[in-house]
């Protein structure tokens, strides 16, 4: 079993180049079937959810050809099948981006329904009820969502809570239905933003992307294109929190400063120094780091997959902060890990109390869903002595060379497959 085995204790220093953003490139990739011509996607992050999802397009009847690491192309003109259903796909969530393409492009679509996640429960309602106003049939049959119009029909829908996958979703099956959709209480997250500008560069006419009304006036058909997914706001945020908790000095390069403004704000907040050039950022941490108080929510508010990272860096910071999770029920589950490392920090529901330690110690932790995984590597570096984390799976979902970016910022850390590895590590770090 594969773990993260790491020495802490040294800040990080240097520039790290962030990958482009994955829930982008998940939306883009099934969106990208919307076409019977040639896509061509680059700046796509090398990662297992990325890789799975290339598998299930594949699987279905798409051409998907490799350019190279990080740049594919997509032929969908084969497509065969509108049921999708390998045992992989049913593993990421975002397989729930079929209903809407396909049901855009053939009318039908049958996807497995995606279960609840290590941080909550995840229904799809707000996907189904914009499906059904747009004049789909929706049922669920043996595990899966089965949607069939005659046809697709333009239609105002209001989204009772701001979701991210409702929007993409309901915005890619409009931009093939008939007349105007309107979509209100829209998420304005920055991959929302990307998606939309996919889908317009396929000639789909869509506006407001990035407001929380979204127009879309249907068209006939989309076309090819070749397009560069944006940077991960995510991966960004990760490498700024990672800085600050070492005391660290590091560039982020290629990345968009405007997407970053609420974590540079709390970095700010707590004492970090947060330089912003046209498209880097440079995070100065600071020896004595101040508590502060955080709320996630949906974009420009400050992102709930941002929270482990964050939480976990003010766990180092002087006095009592107060995180509060506002979009998922369970994303506080790696606390008790961080506990063993020496964090002092109270759960009640979806609130945290976190009062600040002068330092963690090594411990061996487990990561139990991919950011709270990087946030406990990224802890892992700050505590003194040697930390392995385990379930690193979850963490290379969506982190590419995490260990290996981490050591171009001058991490002692490693991947290793068995204990003889990691014995090797640790008499060759001393
Ligand atoms: C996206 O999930 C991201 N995933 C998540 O990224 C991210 O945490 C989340 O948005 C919030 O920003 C992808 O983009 C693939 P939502 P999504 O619909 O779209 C409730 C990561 O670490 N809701 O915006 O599934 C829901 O329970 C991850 O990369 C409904 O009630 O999230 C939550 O409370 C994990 N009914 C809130 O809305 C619905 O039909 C926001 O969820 C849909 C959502």
């Amino acid at each position: 079993m594969e773990r993260y085995i790491m020495k802490g204790g040294d800040p990080l220093v240097g520039e790290v180049c962030i990958g482009g953003a994955k829930n982008a490139a998940l939306g883009i990739l099934t969106a990208a079937i919307m076409t019977d011509e040639d896509v061509v996607i680059d700046n796509l992050p090398d990662v297992r959810d990325i890789n799975v999802m290339l598998e299930a397009i594949q699987e279905i009847g798409a051409h998907v050809t490799r350019i190279d690491r990080h740049t594919v192309r997509i032929n969908a003109s084969a497509i065969g099948e509108v049921s999708v259903d390998d045992e992989y796909i049913r593993r990421i969530r975002a397989s729930y981006y079929f209903i809407g393409a396909l049901l855009g492009k053939y009318k039908s679509a049958k996807v497995p329904l995606p279960g609840g996640c290590n941080i909550g429960s995840r229904p799809i309602d707000l996907h189904l009820k914009g499906f059904r106003a747009l004049g789909a049939e929706i049922s669920v049959e043996r595990g899966a969502v089965v949607a069939q119009a005659v046809e697709l029909k333009g239609a105002h829908i209001y989204l009772d809570k701001v979701s991210v996958g409702a929007t993409i979703n309901v915005m890619m099956a409009a931009t093939l239905a008939g007349g105007l959709t309107i979509i209100e209480n829209a998420a304005k997250e920055p991959h929302v933003v990307d998606v939309a500008n996919f889908l317009n560069s396929m000639g789909a006419n869509v506006k407001g992307a990035g407001t929380d009304i979204i127009r879309i006036r249907g068209v006939h058909r989309l076309h090819g294109t070749e397009y560069s997914i944006i940077p991960d706001q995510i991966e960004a945020g990760t490498f700024m929190c990672a800085a600050a908790i070492t005391r660290g000095d590091v560039v982020v390069k290629n990345v968009i400063p405007k997407h970053l403004e609420a974590i540079s704000a709390k970095l700010q907040e707590i004492g970090c120094e947060v330089i912003e050039f046209d498209d880097a950022v440079r995070v100065i941490g600071k020896p004595c780091q101040m508590h502060t108080n955080i709320n996630t929510l949906p974009y420009p508010g400050f992102p709930t997959d941002m929270q482990p990272q964050i939480t976990v860096t003010l766990a180092l910071a002087k006095g009592t902060s107060i995180v509060t999770e506002s979009i998922f029920e369970n994303r506080f589950k790696y606390v008790d890990e961080l506990a063993r490392m020496g964090s002092n920090i109270k759960v009640e529901g979806n609130v945290a109390v976190i009062d600040g330690v002068a330092g963690f110690s090594g411990a061996s932790v487990n990561a139990p869903d991919l950011r709270a995984g990087a946030a406990l590597v990224i802890a892992g570096l700050a505590a003194d002595g040697y930390t392995t984390v385990d379930e690193i799976g979850y963490i290379q979902r969506g982190y590419e060379c995490f260990d290996e970016k981490l050591r171009g910022l001058g991490a002692v850390i490693e991947k290793v497959d068995s204990d003889k590895e990691l014995q090797k590590f640790r008499l060759r770090v001393g």
